[in-house]
């Protein structure tokens, strides 16, 4: 037995071999406890199936727990590097009954464990139980034979175990080991307890009971176990070390570092390489699990974590980012076990670059202002609040950072006195906000996110997580519980829910209580760092103080996130197709479809919307994954990566990438490049399809696609489909004859409208007279053809005019067109040799008089007029006649 991977797998295949499932680490931001900042033991992802709320497959489990203490409960972020045995991020190797096993079984299992499979020295073993746990104490002295002495009681909560303020908790029997006389220490108890000959190897705790509130505490449906031990201790031990540094997986670490810095680690020098190590690996696997520094929540706490580390690189003398180079010996050491690590490893590596990168600027500069802000104080002394706040605002040193830079010298930090700085800074920040001009009721989300600090947003990873209630709104004001019926916003420590930004709508889902179900209807941001939910509360009361399940609408969520990434592709199409003038001009990302606003001055072609498309669907088709990272706006941009409008960014992005370019400058790199901070699709085959629907103006030199993707985009398809299926079918013809049949039809209606017109003409010329056979007559000397016509469009009727002229030679000719309605037109026209004599224009009056219209307009050779009442044609040409006769 020798290597840490080798001992993992050996205490892993133990418990296999003794019934237990073998469960994968959860991540480091447990997705089921609202309370938690990190996974913290290994017994966080069963919290639920001890309590009875959860059921698995299995009663009996083992795992290798990724945990990390820093931040919470469990801290040990400030020790870390100057002790053997305090971690920022550990494993925890442990195995788990829920309601099967009990303490007798416990103690066998671990007993042989330690004693056969890791052939540890009975005789340096000894144990502690809970002062009142009898049981415990003979069920030791059964299966390890050992004598009372070696069977400590203790009375204090170090031997009861609790996960934190609430949650499953109970007694516990911690097993330790003797490294000898030669080390100064004392057994557990004994006042020379903290020395570090006698050390903790395994805490089994029985778990019996579950912690509701402060003062409450019920029994655990059924009595179950929990235990966790430290595999970096184990390998210690095993590997004949005392101290946790010295095992193969932090010795290639230190090993890296030394060769990396050219420093060996010895003297002041060893604190700084063992800080770098540990802080690397917490680093790096927060990383992967989705954490990224930031200001606020357990993006700080990376943030802190890394810049430690990043002063003793600068201590060691590093003149560039170091940590990042230390990464693949770090992949290469626990990939295997952890392939997240492997897979993020491109992620941790710029991410650990850039942090560094970025703060060495300001590192030097404030360690400065530290040196000479120190130069007369003494050991014992205090740094004042102010400087170590000035520290913090302007040079981003976190405070244990500053702590940790003065801690050789002995000197402390005015900590009330860095609180009173603080809080004038916050001070000054709500008289800017209050007098901004927001409105009243927006005021009241400045003060939430003062009070609770940002809200964490988990989306990126998880639809569903949980959380605690932290605000009810309520018409604008704060209140203390919301009930069945009510519409409020509410803010949680945590969500999934995504806030709209960025174009993309708000998340719906549910939030779930004790005693209260909400449906969410939108999300929204709000006070700059806070997400609201717009919750109706559906049954129950829901309580500030609250512990809630959140859960996105997976489905919409899932077409969000498709409708997203095609907007991407489609903005980067259209820049490939119409030129780089194409610049997002705004954009929807609604469920249904998606909404996109671009600069271009004209319409674009069916052949280019064509093209557009079908780059788009090129990169769906390579299902490239979709990656992101986080930059500088700057670097970002000189990536060649896109910044949308009207986006407020941060001092660093979230840069999404997907695809990769097929064609021209994009060929073999990669496709879209966005700063964008909304939800994507993992990989773009997700999205299915792009169809795009139309392109319309909006606004001078502002162009709007619409389109849709996926199940949608093919619902359209195929409704299409049916459409053209059904023409055809009523064509008689295949679907792919339609348009040939269509234009046939066309053209023939066309052909037979002319014959209809001329038939009607003839028709008209021909008969149905009011005066004589052919409807000429003389009226004092003047020829007079005067017809009432129907079925002859208004337009056809001065041609049909014409026609009645030329007919008579010399002559006045009125035709009546009686609409289906009944109304009527009327055309007089005079032949040229008798406009003298006579105005068509005042004639035709005569005739729109008659019809009980007004007037008329013209020339005197034609004119035209129109009148509501067709029944009176008889009466419009005899009054023609009558103005004809004098
Ligand atoms: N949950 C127990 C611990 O963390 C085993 O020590």
């Amino acid at each position: 037995m020798s290597g840490v991977n080798e001992i993992r797998s050996t205490f892993l295949d133990y418990f296999r071999g003794e019934g237990h499932e073998v469960v994968p680490s959860s991540p480091l931001v447990p997705r089921n406890d609202p309370t938690l900042m990190f996974t913290n033991a290994g017994m966080v992802q069963f919290k639920n199936v001890f309590t009875g709320l959860e059921s698995r497959p299995y009663s009996r489990a083992v795992s290798s727990q990724k945990c990390v203490r820093a931040g919470g409960k469990h801290n040990d972020l400030d020790n870390v590097g100057y002790t053997a045995r305090h971690h920022t991020f550990f494993e925890m190797l442990g195995n788990f009954s829920f309601g099967d096993y009990f303490k007798e079984r416990a103690i066998e299992l671990a007993w042989n464990l330690i004693t056969k499979e890791f052939g540890i020295d009975k005789n340096r073993l000894l144990v502690t139980v809970y002062h009142t746990d009898d049981q415990a104490f003979d069920l030791w002295k059964k299966i390890a034979g050992f004598s009372d002495d070696r069977i400590i009681r203790i009375p204090t909560s170090d031997n009861f175990w609790a996960m934190g303020d609430t949650g499953p908790c109970g007694p516990c029997s911690e097993i330790f080991y003797d490294h000898g006389d030669h080390i100064w220490g004392g057994p557990p108890g004994s006042p020379e307890e903290d020395g570090d000959r006698f050390i903790e190897i395994w805490n089994l705790v029985f778990m019996q009971f579950e912690q509701i509130t402060k003062e409450e505490r019920v029994d655990l449906p059924r009595p179950s176990i929990d235990t966790g031990m430290g595999l970096e201790r184990i390998a210690a031990l095993l590997q004949g070390k005392h101290d946790n540094y010295d095992i193969d997986l932090f010795r290639a670490l230190i090993d890296a570092s030394v060769e990396a810095t050219g420093v060996p680690a010895e003297g002041e020098a060893r604190a700084s390489h063992r800080v770098i190590a540990d802080h690397l690996r917490s680093s790096a696997f927060l990383i992967a699990d989705g954490v990224l520094p930031a200001k606020d929540g357990r993006g700080y706490v990376l943030r802190r974590i890394m810049r430690r580390a990043m002063r003793h690189a600068q201590l060691l003398g590093a003149k560039d980012p170091l940590m990042w180079k230390l990464l693949p010996t770090l992949v290469g050491e626990m990939g295997r076990a952890y392939p997240e690590l492997q897979r993020a490893e491109a992620l941790i590596s710029e991410t650990l670059k850039l942090e560094e990168t970025r703060f060495r600027t300001t590192l030097e500069r404030g360690l400065n202002l530290l040196s000479d802000a120190t130069s007369t104080l003494h050991k014992g002394d205090m740094l004042d609040g102010e400087t170590a706040f000035k520290l913090y605002d302007t040079y981003g040193f976190p405070l244990d950072l500053t702590q940790d830079a003065l801690r050789a010298r002995e000197i402390g930090v005015d900590l009330s006195g860095f609180t009173d700085a603080m809080e004038r800074q916050k001070a000054e920040a709500r008289s800017h906000w209050a007098g901004s001009g927001d409105k009243a009721t927006e005021t009241i989300w400045f003060e939430l996110k003062e009070k609770f600090g940002a809200s964490e947003f988990l989306g990126y990873d998880t639809e569903t997580a949980e959380g605690v209630v932290q605000a009810i709104v309520r018409d604008g004001k704060a209140v203390e519980t919301a009930s069945a019926g009510e519409v409020v916003q509410i803010v949680i420590n945590q969500t999934p829910f995504y806030g709209e930004s960025g174009g993309q709508m708000g998340d719906t889902g549910t939030i779930s209580a004790d005693n209260a179900r909400l449906d969410v209807s939108d999300t929204q941001k709000k006070g700059e760092g806070l997400f609201v939910h717009v919750a109706t509360v559906a049954e129950g009361t829901l309580k500030v103080g609250d512990a809630v399940a959140l859960t996105v609408d997976h489905a919409r969520r899932s077409r969000l996130r498709a409708n997203h990434s095609a907007t991407h592709l489609l903005h980067e199409a259209l820049r490939e197709v119409l030129g780089t003038h194409v610049a997002q001009k705004g954009s929807l990302v609604a469920p249904e479809r998606l909404r996109f606003d671009v600069s271009h001055p004209k319409p674009m072609s069916a052949e280019e919307l064509r093209v557009i498309e079908d780059m788009a669907n090129e990169i769906i088709v390579q299902n490239a994954p979709v990656t992101t990272r986080l930059m500088t706006v700057d670097d970002a941009i000189a990536e060649g990566a896109m910044a949308l409008f009207g986006e407020k960014y941060g001092d660093e992005v979230r840069v999404v990438s997907m695809g990769t370019g097929v064609r021209g400058a994009k060929a073999n790199r990669a496709y879209s490049v966005e700063l964008c901070g909304g939800t994507h699709v993992s990989a773009t085959g997700e999205i299915g399809l792009v169809r795009i629907l139309s392109d319309s103006a909006v606004g001078s030199g502002v162009r709007r696609l619409e389109a849709l993707t996926g199940e949608a985009a093919r619902a359209y398809l195929a409704e299409q489909d049916e459409r053209v299926k059904a023409l055809a079918n009523t064509l008689k013809a295949q679907p792919g004859e339609v348009l040939a049949r269509v234009e046939a039809l066309v053209d023939e209606r066309r052909k037979l409208e002319r014959e209809l017109t001329e038939a009607k003409k003839k028709l008209a010329l021909s008969g149905g007279s009011a005066g004589g056979d052919d409807g000429v007559r003389e009226v004092a000397g003047i020829k007079y053809l005067g017809k009432a016509v129907t079925g002859v469009e208004p337009k056809d009727l001065k041609s049909l005019a014409d026609e009645g002229k030329k007919s008579l030679g010399s002559g006045v000719v009125t035709f009546v067109g009686v609409s289906a309605d009944g109304k009527a037109s009327a055309v007089v026209a005079v032949t040229d040799d008798l406009t003298g004599r006579f105005s068509a224009v005042d004639l035709v009056r005569r005739a729109s008089e008659a019809l009980g219209g007004k007037g008329g307009g013209g020339r005197p050779d034609m004119a035209q007029a129109g009148g509501p009442d067709g029944g009176k044609a008889g009466e419009a040409i005899e009054a023609v006649a009558a103005a004809i006769a004098g």
